[in-house]
């Protein structure tokens, strides 16, 4: 038998694939500057022509255009994520734009095996609905090369928010029924204390009233023996 949350949450998604470029420039809320955000998330990772990326729950492929082009054609993408019909219109977006250096994968997050020596890991809006967002970190850390940079641009309860207040702003943006788990399970502090363990140089930046951040840091170089770049 397959996982209920799972599947509830493929089948939220199968839903809302079809429009979810237009509904998403609303997300997570009407004024939040999603393009200029998404943009800053891809600027910190860094890339040089010809860089593998790998997008861990890229969805439509809304990141790619940008991806694309500060890796160019010698560069690569590859794509995950759980629900077939989001990466059907990332396929279709693959498709429209000609691009030849893009592979999707059907996968959790969590079981994903990252390909090695990989330049760069990005997840936008996903990886605080993965319950497993801490190992998911440490799997991409492991796979990363030498200064490669893991970025995570996603929602967070903004600090010193009344409990009922964050539980009414969530509810606005969160697209499936387990926000109460969700604000529970407080996943931002779980992505920031893993990217802190398994990262150097790890930058965090509080965006839009710190209800979004912005979190990146460095795979360790092999010569390194700490994991917070103390050694460089
Ligand atoms: C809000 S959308 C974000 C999509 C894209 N990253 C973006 O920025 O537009 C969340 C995506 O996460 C995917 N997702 C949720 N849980 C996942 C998991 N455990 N493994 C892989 N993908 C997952 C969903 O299928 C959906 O496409």
């Amino acid at each position: 038998m397959g996982d209920p949350t799972r599947e509830h949450l493929i089948e939220t998604y199968r839903k809302k694939a079809k429009h979810y470029d237009i509904t998403s420039r609303l997300y997570p809320a009407p004024g939040y500057p999603q393009r200029a955000q998404r943009l800053r998330a891809v600027q910190a990772l860094g890339l040089r022509a010809g860089d593998s990326v790998v997008d861990i729950a890229c969805g439509t492929g809304l990141n790619f255009p940008l991806i694309e082009e500060a890796i160019g054609p010698d560069g690569r993408i590859v794509g995950v994520d759980l629900t077939d019909a989001m990466l059907a219109q990332a396929q279709d977006r693959i498709e429209t734009n000609g691009w030849s250096n893009i592979s999707l994968v059907q996968a959790d997050a969590a079981e994903f095996d990252f390909p090695a020596e990989v330049d760069a890991i990005l997840s936008t809006y996903a990886l605080s609905q993965v319950p497993e967002c801490a190992e998911v970190i440490a799997h991409g850390a492991a796979a990363l090369s030498g200064g490669g940079r893991w970025v995570v641009l996603d929602l967070k309860v903004p600090d010193n928010t009344p409990g009922w207040l964050g539980q009414l702003g969530t509810a606005l943006v969160r697209p499936f029924a387990a926000i109460d788990e969700w604000i529970m399970r407080r996943p931002w502090e779980v992505i920031r204390a893993a990217m802190q363990e398994e990262l150097a140089d790890l930058s965090w930046t509080e965006l839009f009233f710190g209800t979004a951040f912005l979190a990146a840091g460095a795979g360790a170089f092999p010569c390194d023996d700490d994991s917070n770049g103390l050694l460089r």
